[in-house]
């Protein structure tokens, strides 16, 4: 009997559609690879080597170019081996935010999910990231979770965060 290799899809015809439709925005098929990326790694929690190809032939690129955008931005971009969790979340240890607790902040927060910073809990809830300024010093310590910053500067501040992340 002969074997069936049947290899995952991962642009639907939505996820086409989007990228396409982004296109006008674009100067040039190579600057539509990061929000296609973006699409692709919001919708997987990560970017497969086969995403990485099929953005290139949506494209009309090389897959190598698709690659070197998403290279580019070091671990921004998540792999099949270290999915994101469902909550991406970012303890800023810069200056103005360490200087209110940061660093200690992402480690207190890390120790009561049971990981380190950069990793996922077992359940896929939730990934916790180092980060640079966030652009919102007025919260030190700023955290951002899925896009919303907040200050996490008191005991119930960091409760409350933990308790949404679990
Ligand atoms: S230094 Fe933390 S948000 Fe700017």
């Amino acid at each position: 009997m002969a074997e069936t290799t049947e290899r995952k899809q991962y642009l639907t015809d939505e996820l086409r559609s989007q990228i396409l439709a982004l296109a006008p925005r674009y100067p040039t098929k190579q600057a539509l690879t990061l929000p296609a990326l973006h699409l692709v790694q919001h919708t997987y929690r990560y970017v497969a080597p086969e995403a990485i190809v099929e953005i290139a032939e949506l494209l009309e690129l090389a897959p190598a170019q698709v690659l070197d955008t998403m290279t580019f931005y070091g671990s921004f971009f998540r792999t099949p081996d270290a999915p994101l969790g469902e909550y991406r979340v970012w303890v800023c240890r810069s200056l103005p935010c360490c200087m209110c607790g940061g660093e200690e902040l992402l480690d207190r927060l890390c120790t009561r999910l049971g990981i380190r910073p950069g990793e996922t809990t077992a359940d896929g809830k939730a990934t916790v990231e180092a980060a640079e300024c966030l652009g919102a010093c007025e919260l030190a310590p700023c955290v951002w979770v899925n896009g919303e910053v907040c200050k996490v500067d008191s005991e119930q501040a960091l409760e409350a965060l933990i308790e949404r992340l679990r």
